[in-house]
This record gives structure tokens, sequence and C-alpha cells, in this order.
């Protein structure tokens, strides 16, 4: 196995890996929940230190501090608390790992924050939330490959933000990788993001931006704000 392939079994190693893993989980939720299972947080190759480039974005929505945001394929992210450190206080955390949900619910222990365990491309409890003001993804929709799994994600997202509310994506840009955490990932351009999103959404504003995995390895990402059509 070369240093940059990830193996979840393999303790505090950085896992976003170039080639694709073919042997170990029998399926998605038991993969997401190996790789927050056995690797410290700070490990994950998906591991953020700075969240200036969606926090940004969060604030030029201008939305008011009581605002719904939804937070999906959150994992155990620490944007939860820079949302709760910045005065949010309807928030929710979705993800197919019941596992990193522990870990964010046991690290925030906050009344703000809903948690649901959901598939977003087989919803069935985002499906029947109320309406959000803001759609955050971070790095999950890149790996919906299949036509059918990116028609069910943009289906649930288009029917659950509000009008006037808005859409963070932040996704694998064309020149990243093709691979992350041992699965295949699609990647973005902006103009692609316009296009599923479709005439209801108008782009606010785009960005390109180089993270850094835990490594030190480069993960070029597009950045997205839009905001959804009123009448
Ligand atoms: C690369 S991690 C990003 C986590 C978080 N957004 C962040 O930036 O730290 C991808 C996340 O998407 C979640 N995920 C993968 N497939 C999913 C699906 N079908 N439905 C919901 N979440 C999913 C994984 O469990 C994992 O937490």
């Amino acid at each position: 196995m070369s240093e940059n392939s990830c193996n979840i079994n393999d303790k505090g190693k950085s896992c976003c890996s170039t080639s694709a893993n073919t042997n170990t989980a029998t399926n998605l939720q038991e993969h997401w929940n190996n790789a927050y299972l056995n690797s410290p947080e700070e490990k994950l190759g998906w591991f953020e230190t700075d969240l200036t480039p969606t926090l940004n974005l969060v604030t030029k929505t201008n939305l008011n501090k009581s605002a719904r945001i939804l937070n999906v394929g959150a994992g155990s992210t620490t944007l939860i608390d820079e949302l709760i450190k910045l005065g949010y206080t309807d928030l929710i955390a979705s993800d197919l790992s019941e596992v990193a949900l522990e870990k964010l619910k046991n690290r925030i222990k906050s009344t703000k924050v809903d948690y649901l365990v959901d598939d977003l491309t087989k919803s069935t409890k985002l499906t029947k939330i109320e309406n959000v003001d803001l759609w955050i993804d971070r790095a999950v929709l890149h790996f919906f490959t299949k036509n059918n799994e990116q028609d069910a994600y943009f289906e649930l997202l288009k029917s659950k933000v509000t009008k006037n509310g808005f859409v963070i994506l932040a996704e694998y840009n064309l020149d990243g990788a093709t691979v992350c955490a041992g699965l295949p990932v699609y990647r973005y351009s902006k103009d692609m993001l316009v296009e599923k999103l479709g005439r209801e959404f108008e782009l606010l504003e785009s960005f390109e931006y180089m993270y850094y995995m835990p490594s030190g390895a480069k993960r070029p990402y597009i950045y997205t704000l839009f905001v959804k059509k009123g009448q």
C-alpha cells in the first residue's frame, strides 16, 4: 500500500488517499464509521484547522443568528463549534455515520444542535425536516459519483432550502484528486455546480481554495455560495 493510500484500519494515519480502496468496507455507512473510529479526528484527511473560507461565506449571507442552518455530511467537523461561537442558535448536523455524529455531540454538548443520521442519496429523515435558511456541504457531494445519487442529493437540497435561503458547496475541483477516503470522487467546476442547481438559484460568489491535508498533501477545492431566488 502506498503512503498516500487509505487503510481505514491504520490508526493515526491521515485518510484521504489518491487510490481507491477496493477491499475493506462492505457498505458505505460502515466505511465511514470505521474512518471515524480508527483515526483521531485531527488526522482525518479532511480535518480543517482553518474554517475561514466557509465562515466568510456564512457571514456574507447576513442571516440572523436564529436562522436555521443545516450542515450535511457534517462528520465531526469543528464548523459546528465555530457557528455556535458566532451565536447561531438553530443548527442541524446530519451524516451517514452515527459514529461521527456521536463524536460531534459528545464534544459540543449544546442544545442548539440537532443530529440526524441520514443518507443524502436515500433520505428518510431530512425529507421530513422544516425548510432551512442555509445548506452547508463541505466535501460530501463529491462522493456521489452516480447520476441517481446526484439527482437525489440535488432534489433534496432544492426541496429543503427556503426561498431567499443560501447554499454553500465546497467540493474537489477539476484539478483535485480522483479518490478520497478510499472512495472515488466526482469533481466539480463552478459552472457544473451552477448547472446542477439550475435556474432557481443564483451564484453569488465562488473561489478556488487550496486545502492542505494533515499529511501536508494539497487538495484543491471549489467554493460556491448560492441564493435561492424569491418569487
Ligand atoms: C470527507 S468527510 C467531510 C466531513 C465534514 N463535512 C468536514 O468537512 O469535516 C465526508 C462526510 O460525508 C459523510 N457522507 C458520506 N456519504 C454520505 C451520504 N450518502 N449521506 C450523508 N453523509 C454522507 C461521511 O460520513 C463523512 O462524514
